[in-house]
């Protein structure tokens, strides 16, 4: 069969996005019918001028999604189920079109930095790509308590709009006195702002602190939700390399307003900002007059040595934005996260926190508090430090019987991933043929990305699944990688 595919090579938008969008939309609009047969991946792949790979996370993505469905040996088919109900109502009533060309986006909006789909693990292989949680280990029967109890006892209070958006007060007092405790930081709750989540802190700071044209400091290699975000809100991003005591302080750029930094885990190198550098940073902030964002987002995952105090309580009088969130602790579909800083400047975050949602979800965050107060969320805390610590060491260990040295490993001291350099890897790796998902870390590099750097998770795999995919890494790249002990 021949598939129609017009690919945009100039596009932002990933072309294993653009073949996964142009098959859901042939399905949903009969373009393709029940039953019929899909090109195998490396045929469609000939035919688009892509890698073989590309086809697969998209057919596998289709197939995740429950529009397509593979039979082994035989082939892909479209589903005879489409799982879209809106496919039937778009066939009766196709939508109207309107030219592309006559809808005018903000810049905003053409700023916006694509972030591509996550290709799903095929059936059966090992997916080392992804740093959750591990949620078959999540306390569930104790969160389902704590929420039907909140739901059945908080009346009215649960249904109304809040006076202002800086969210419950119990939970923002749990948050000062737990940071007094973990992080070294004095604040009251005035200072708290709760958040949907780290990322709507990120879209506050670029909001509240910069100006389009501005200039704003991040970490290369770095984390995509911060760049997305002050990119997208006009900043002039510069990307300041980072080496193994964190960011390169003299490399800043001296007009720049904001320097954003993750210090206790570098995002993705996984380095801990050393205490030097971390004083260094907070004299050059001092000395140009520049806002330091610190994104502090799990370091309740550290291996040997509890974590170096926070930036926020280091830097005295130059002014920090703390960041942190839930995401990794429970779970990131809660998007609870909170922001730090000085008081007056929070009230600015909280009203601008109140025109983009109003507050975040109530009963999530009285929960949470419940949560906290029950010390239910240090022990679940404690318990993942325990087993994500078994996972990393057989990651690591893995690692070193498969590779050797041909592996070199940064950043296992803390966190929910390591980043791999490998000496050399044989060829691109077919997650549905060789049965392992790797991230490559090149996406998170502004330029110069190394070749052969991988960001691997390892809290959500068990020990067995983790040496069996090293394993198949090792099958797959070999004989370049050194043969197993
Ligand atoms: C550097 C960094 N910051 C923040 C987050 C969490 O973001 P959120 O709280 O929006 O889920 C992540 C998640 O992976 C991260 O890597």
């Amino acid at each position: 069969m021949q598939l129609h595919i017009f690919l945009d090579r100039g596009s932002r938008v990933p072309l294993q996005r653009q073949i996964y969008d142009a098959i859901r939309q042939m399905v949903l609009t009969r373009g393709l019918r029940r039953g019929d047969r899909l090109p195998a991946s490396r045929e469609l792949a000939e035919m688009l001028d892509v890698s073989r790979v590309t086809v697969s996370l998209a057919y596998d993505q289709l197939t995740a999604e429950g529009y397509l469905h593979g039979r082994r040996g035989s082939g892909t088919f479209v589903s005879s189920q489409i799982p879209d109900a809106l496919g039937e109502t778009r066939h009766r009533n196709p939508p109207r079109t309107v030219a592309q060309a006559r809808i005018r986006l903000s810049k905003y909006a053409d700023r916006l930095l694509e972030e591509p789909a996550r290709p799903q693990p095929p059936a059966g292989a090992i997916d080392l790509s992804c740093f959750t949680p591990d949620y078959e280990r999540f306390p569930m029967a104790e969160w389902r308590r704590t929420l039907g109890r909140r739901l059945r006892r908080s009346g009215k209070l649960l249904f109304q709009y809040a006076a202002e958006a800086y969210g419950h007060e119990p939970l923002r007092h749990a948050i000062a006195a737990y940071v007094a405790k973990s992080r070294a930081i004095q604040c009251t709750s005035a200072q708290v702002l709760i958040v949907s989540g780290s990322q709507q802190a990120l879209d506050l700071c670029a909001r509240v602190l910069i100006n389009p044209g501005d200039p704003v400091d991040i970490e290369n290699p770095g984390y995509r939700g911060s760049h997305g975000a002050f990119r997208a809100h006009g900043a002039r991003v510069h990307a300041v390399p980072v080496d193994r005591d964190g960011i390169v302080v003299p490399q800043l750029n001296a007009g720049t307003r904001v320097i954003y930094v993750t210090p206790s885990h570098q995002f993705p190198t996984g380095a801990s900002m050393s205490l030097v550098r971390r004083m260094q940073l907070i004299d050059w902030a001092r000395q140009h007059g520049s806002i330091v964002i610190e994104d502090d987002y799990d370091s309740e995952y550290r291996y040997h040595r509890p974590p170096l105090p926070a930036l926020y309580g280091l830097a005295g009088d130059v002014p920090v934005v703390y960041i942190s969130t839930f995401s990794k602790v429970m779970y990131p579909g809660i998007r609870i996260g909170y922001l730090i800083t000085s008081a007056p400047l929070t009230h600015r975050f909280s009203t601008a926190k109140s025109m983009m949602d109003g507050q975040t979800s109530l009963l999530e965050q009285m929960a949470l508090a419940d949560f906290i107060e029950a010390g239910l969320l240090e022990r679940h805390v404690r318990r993942m430090r325990r087993l994500y610590q078994q996972r990393r060491m057989a990651l690591v260990a893995a690692l070193d019987h498969y590779f050797g040295e041909a592996a070199e490993i940064l950043g296992d001291q803390a966190g929910m991933h390591i980043l791999v350099r490998f000496r050399s890897v044989g060829r691109e790796l077919d997650p549905t043929r060789d049965g392992v998902l790797l991230t490559s870390a090149s996406k998170y590099y502004f330029s110069n990305a190394p070749a052969n750097e991988y960001v691997m998770g390892f809290t959500a795999v068990s020990e067995r699944a983790l040496r069996e995919g090293v394993a198949r890494l090792q099958r797959a790249w070999s004989p370049r990688a050194k043969t197993a002990k």
